[in-house]
């Protein structure tokens, strides 16, 4: 490793706030997640309030997981990637922190507009018009930002990860507009500019790529630089990475319409949709293989590296995401799933298995590096972090497997004469005590987060700001 001092310092401020912000609003919106799921044991919690009931908080829930936890953990990691690798600080410091402030705004925005029941109604897409607008001009600034960033670099090549990351803000903005196209008839409601059938497509193209783009492109440009840096491996084949890149892009855009089986969508596009899922098996694991394969020669290091086990830990729950994923696709186990709790297992084996637990190996790998420390505070919390998330995830979608399956048998089940064996309440009752098991799960996952909290924060306090702006000043050739 060459020690060659770059003249320019990178632009971590803007990385430092995104970071803290990730922690803070992982606990806000994991709290909240288990509050629902609380409220979904004890309907009491709903308080008979019409901005504390689930129809209300759930959107909210899913908006702070997506946007605010997952969102900046993207910009935190994605900036920080985009100096390193390009050897080079952001392109503009105050479009930076726009971006920064901007999106601790939408944020702020949805806190105060889901809960009085202001809505969209497409969901993933809920904010009204004003915040979306918002929205929007704070993403193409992140673009510029970004791809700015990209065209002033020291470096011939751009290095992989940020093909992910630059795919993910360019087919994030093309949904968000698309998706969002409407016709306002106040300053808190508006009517979408599609219907019937072409709404749902719509929506659904928006809601499938978000989980591609959103929840997995990004954070795939998260594992192409994180996993080797932690390992301290070089990526296990660069080839197929890039085949890796352009089969993932080529292929997610098409999977949208498995959200809609058996509905008034043609029934071509449904196979189609099926198809292309199965199909998107492939590049999913090829790349989940590549970071897995990276730490050849180095899993030793899993036995005393809590924060290499949350990334590897991270991209097996991806490959079992995305393998259950394909399987529910195809419409007859669909008919099944769809509708049950299943799917709500899927979706956190996907929000806390792979994204979250990702994210928090990249924040804690990075942390010491921004605030000038050689490592964080404790690594037994990182490890207790650890243990608390991985039982917590499992007892999540193990407990929704089983309320999947039970409601979907019990929903179809019928008598000789043709009626239903079991009402609806009946597959309600069922499901109370994988309730209870998938609240006790959030709850683990949620206070490994105040852990993490605590761990930073010691980090963060005994840091000193001249070394920390120096760790910033020194951009050591060689080390990206
Ligand atoms: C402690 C952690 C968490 C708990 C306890 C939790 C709990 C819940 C509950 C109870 C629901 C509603 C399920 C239903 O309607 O039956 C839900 C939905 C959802 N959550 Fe979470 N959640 C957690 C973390 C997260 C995170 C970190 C994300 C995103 C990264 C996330 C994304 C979602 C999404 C997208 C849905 C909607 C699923 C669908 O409509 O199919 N959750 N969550
Ligand atoms: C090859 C990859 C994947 C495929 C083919 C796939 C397929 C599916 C299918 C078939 C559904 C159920 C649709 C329904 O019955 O309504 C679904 C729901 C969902 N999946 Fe995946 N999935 C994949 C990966 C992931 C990953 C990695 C995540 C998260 C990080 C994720 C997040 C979600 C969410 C949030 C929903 C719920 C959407 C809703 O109804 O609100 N998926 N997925």
């Amino acid at each position: 490793m060459s020690t060659a001092i770059s003249p320019t310092a990178y632009n971590y401020k803007v990385v430092r706030q995104f970071a803290i912000m990730t922690v803070v609003w992982g606990i806000l919106g994991m709290g909240l997640g288990v509050f629902i799921a609380s409220q979904l044991v004890w309907p009491e919690l709903n308080f008979d309030l019409p901005w504390t009931t689930f129809g209300r908080l759930r959107p909210l829930h899913t908006n702070l997981g997506i946007f605010a936890f997952v969102g900046c953990a993207l910009f935190a990691t994605s900036y920080y990637v985009v100096q390193r690798t390009c050897q080079t600080r952001l392109i503009s410091d105050s479009l930076a922190a726009f971006t920064f402030w901007g999106w601790q705004a939408v944020i702020v925005g949805a806190i105060v507009t889901l809960p009085m029941g202001f809505t969209t109604t497409k969901e993933y897409a809920e904010l009204e018009w004003p915040l979306a607008i918002l929205l929007a001009i704070v993403w193409v600034t992140y673009g510029l930002v970004f791809f700015g960033t990209i065209v002033k670099r020291k470096t011939k090549h751009i290095y992989v990860g940020n093909w992910f990351y630059g795919a993910f803000i360019v087919v994030t903005a093309m949904l968000h507009i698309v998706n969002h196209a409407s016709l306002p008839v106040s300053f808190f409601k508006s009517y979408s500019a599609y219907s019937g059938a072409t709404d749902a497509m719509i929506q659904w193209w928006y809601g499938h790529n978000a989980v591609g783009f959103f929840l997995t492109t990004g954070f795939l440009g998260m594992m192409y630089y994180f996993v080797p840096k932690q390992a301290e491996r070089p990526i296990y084949s660069y080839r197929l990475s890039i085949v890796h890149f352009w089969a993932l892009i080529t292929l997610y855009i098409w999977a949208g319409p498995h959200h809609l089986h058996y509905t008034a969508l043609p029934d071509w596009a449904q196979s189609l949709g099926m198809a292309m899922s199965i199909i998107l098996l492939a590049p999913s694991w090829g790349g989940m293989i590549n970071g897995m394969m990276t730490l050849s020669g180095a899993w030793h290091k899993l036995r005393t590296d809590p924060i290499l086990r949350f990334l590897v830990v991270s991209l097996a729950f991806y490959g079992m995401s995305t393998f259950e994923g394909p399987m529910m696709a195809i419409k007859t186990v669909n008919s099944l799933s769809h509708y049950t709790d299943w799917t709500i297992g899927h979706v956190h084996a996907g929000a806390l298995g792979w994204v979250a637990m990702i994210s928090i190996g990249a924040i804690y790998h990075m942390i010491p590096k921004l605030f000038g420390r050689a490592q964080m505070h404790s690594t037994g919390l990182i490890n207790a972090h650890f243990w608390l998330a991985t039982i917590g995830t499992v007892l999540y979608i193990a407990s929704m497997w089983v309320n999947g399956i039970t409601q979907g048998l019990m929903w179809r089940a019928i008598n000789d004469d043709g009626t239903l064996t079991y009402s609806f309440v009946e597959a309600l009752q069922a499901s109370h005590p994988g309730f209870i098991v998938r609240a006790l799960g959030g709850a683990f996952f949620a206070s490994g987060m105040l852990f993490m909290a605590y761990n930073v924060y010691r980090t963060v306090r005994a840091s000193d700001p001249a070394e920390a702006e120096a760790a910033a000043k020194i951009a050591v050739v060689g080390a990206h």
